[in-house]
């Protein structure tokens, strides 16, 4: 179990969440499930990336979430002290860049969520951010600390007007650079395509539906290499060239 040590708005829809006591190593990339204790209602727990790890007095670990339905709406009515059930770190996570690998992470709305901690241990590289608007665009506020920030914005109010992938392709150069991308599959399978294409390396990290989280109940599996494989216990991080893009559902 673990307290909520803060739980507040960060952009629209989207909150992030402080818990106490902390998980210990934590690679980034890897992710919890929390399920809101005292009722069936919603009965599994939900996968989240761990956003950040806190350091000092019992340590802790921050999720950042987007209300889409009845699990997080009830996590946003959630307040200091309140207490929620949390298994992790769960998953594998991202590997580092070689040592002269050029840096590149390309995320979609809440999906910065899971490059976060990535971006902290790295320090350095380009971020290419996708929002609907400006006001999305403060998900990629605590990157610009670390690394070079680029925002798309699909209404043109702030950075390039488009969608992220759009921009990809120049951003990502020749050989050389490795690539980390979170956000929607379809905005995930163009990135891979383009990365392949340029003989580039390139990390996804898939958001699928998940019930047990640890490879038990084969609700997360996708097709990898010719096999099924869960994105929970063999993911939620994949090579791009691994992934049957034609078999995932967008
Ligand atoms: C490994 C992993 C890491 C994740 N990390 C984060 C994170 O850091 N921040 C964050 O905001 N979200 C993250 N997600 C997605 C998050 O788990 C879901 O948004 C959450 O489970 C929704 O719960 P809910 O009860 O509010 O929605 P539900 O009531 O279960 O569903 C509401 C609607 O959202 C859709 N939905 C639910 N889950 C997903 C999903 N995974 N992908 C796309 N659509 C979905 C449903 O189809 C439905 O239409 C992650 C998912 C995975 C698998
Ligand atoms: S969520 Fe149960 S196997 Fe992945």
């Amino acid at each position: 179990m673990a307290r909520i040590v803060h739980n507040y708005p960060v952009a629209p829809g989207c909150y992030r969440m402080g818990l106490s006591p902390g998980v210990d190593r934590v690679e980034p990339g890897q992710f919890v499930m929390i399920r809101i204790p005292g009722g069936l209602d919603p009965l599994l727990r939900r996968p989240f990336s761990v956003y950040n790890v806190l350091r000092g007095r019992g340590g802790g670990i921050e999720i950042v979430y987007k209300v889409v339905g009845r699990g997080t709406g009830m996590m946003a009515s959630l307040g200091v002290g309140d207490e929620v059930d949390v298994l992790g770190p769960l998953g594998r996570g991202f590997p580092m860049p070689g040592k002269k690998e050029r840096v590149v992470m390309v995320a979609g709305g809440v999906g910065v969520a899971s490059l976060h901690l990535l971006a902290k241990r790295i320090g350095y590289g380009t971020l290419l951010f996708g929002g609907r608007n400006r006001r999305d665009a403060r998900l990629a506020g605590d990157f610009r600390d670390l690394m070079e920030v680029k925002i798309v914005t699909e209404d043109g109010s702030m950075g390039r007007k488009g969608f992220v992938t759009e921009f990809v392709e120049e951003e990502i150069g020749e050989e050389g650079t490795v690539v980390y991308a979170c956000g929607p599959s379809a905005m995930l399978e163009k990135v891979s395509c383009i990365a392949m294409d340029r003989g580039v390396r390139c990390y996804v990290s898939l958001e699928g539906m998940m019930a047990c989280g640890m490879g038990v109940c084969l609700g997360c599996a996708v097709k990898a290499d010719g096999a099924y494989r869960m994105v929970c216990s063999d993911g939620p991080v994949f090579r791009c060239d691994e992934i049957d893009w034609q078999g995932m559902d967008g």
